[in-house]
């Protein structure tokens, strides 16, 4: 079955197309860094103009390179949520016409979900459920318990920044351009990590959700000085930065890594699985690396990314278990909770 994939729930165009869930024939996937960098953040109204001109060619070189025609692809499926409204509409606009157009089936996909499903479709064969799915981006922060593909039960998330967001904040106050994680990844290289005694939140009576908002704050305090602001342009002494990033990037990444042991161990998991922009971070891969109690599963760094391949990849597994699409009137959901994509 040839699915046709197509993500724009953020700042990301991609379309894909993916034979049997897991077979990459086509990859497309062009970023909007250029275009949101001098804001430092996803601008969404510039998102979105860049979506509409971007879509349709980037589909139409998806198919191209696959050598494909659209009367050749069996289902369209498209990112539903959650993301920014208008540029999921975008998406889930030229996902319609062209299963209008083509008389093929549409459906809708978790944007989360499909992360973990990065991870997943480039094993040989599915891992034994149940395992731990842990969604590490610039939106999200979840940890949850995968039953199996499109079953799932949230354990745990972010009361407040994602950890991706903290990552670009702590970039900001830096002074270093966005995308922050990579940038403070880089510059963690140089620095001590026990030079700051920083620590992420902890939920009372929720031993696997996160919190990463007084984490930023206490870098910019350590930075600018008690009671700074973000927007308060101050000196930082250069030599210190490589510290704080290091610092910083120590006390968020132990954080996630204590939790998911945790999680792994309460459930019963053997297998974790990582999706998220920030599983491209080599230290974060390396917290595990030494732990052969559990096996890791990551997705490829191309993959960590937003992109359409996962998108079509779980449109496959979607509908096999629906044996339907969704209907032509499938609207955008900006919060779509992980649990209720799934029954
Ligand atoms: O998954 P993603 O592409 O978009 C969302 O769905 O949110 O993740 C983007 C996030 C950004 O916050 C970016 O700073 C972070 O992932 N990121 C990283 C790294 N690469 C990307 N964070 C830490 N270390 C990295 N190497
Ligand atoms: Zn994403």
């Amino acid at each position: 079955m040839l699915v046709l994939g197509i993500e724009t729930s953020c700042d990301e165009t991609s379309c894909a197309i993916v034979r049997d869930g897991h077979e990459i024939l086509s990859h497309v996937v062009t970023s909007q860094i250029d275009l949101h960098k001098e804001f430092g953040g996803v601008v969404p109204e510039l998102a979105c103009r860049r979506h509409v001109e971007t879509v349709l060619p980037v589909v139409e070189a998806a198919l191209k390179n696959g050598g494909l025609e659209l009367e050749q692809i069996d289902l369209i499926a498209v990112a539903q949520g959650p993301g920014l409204a208008g540029a999921l509409l975008i998406g889930i606009n030229a996902a319609k016409t062209l299963a209008w157009v083509a008389q093929k089936p549409l459906i809708g996909v978790n944007h989360i979900e499909a992360h973990l499903y990065a991870a997943l479709m480039t094993l040989e064969k599915p891992p034994l459920f149940p395992c731990l799915g842990a969604v590490l981006s610039g939106g999200h922060t979840s940890l949850v318990l995968i039953e199996e593909i499109g079953r799932y039960k949230l354990l745990g998330q972010t009361v407040d920044d994602a950890i991706g967001e903290a990552y670009d904040k702590v970039a900001k106050i830096l002074g270093l351009s966005y995308p922050g994680g990579p940038e403070v990844e880089k510059l963690a290289l140089e620095g001590d990590p026990n030079t700051y005694n920083f620590k992420a939140g902890n939920v009372k009576g929720r031993p696997f959700d996160f919190s990463f908002s007084g984490l930023k704050t206490a870098v910019l305090y350590a930075a600018r000085g008690p009671k700074s602001h973000p927007q308060m342009n101050s000196y930082i002494d250069p030599l210190v930065k490589p510290h704080l990033a290091a610092s910083f990037q120590e006390a968020a990444l132990k954080d996630v890594a204590k939790k998911i042991g945790a999680a792994a161990d309460a459930y019963h998991c053997q297998t974790v699985v990582f999706g998220g922009g920030v599983c491209s971070n080599q230290r974060l891969r390396s917290l595990f690396q030494n732990d052969s109690k559990h096996t890791y599963v990551w997705p490829p760094k191309e993959m960590c990314v937003d992109n359409a391949a996962m998108i079509a990849g779980l449109g496959y597994h979607r509908y096999k278990t629906a044996q339907a699409g969704d209907f032509l009137t499938m609207e955008a959901a900006t919060t779509m909770p992980f649990s209720c994509s799934m029954g």
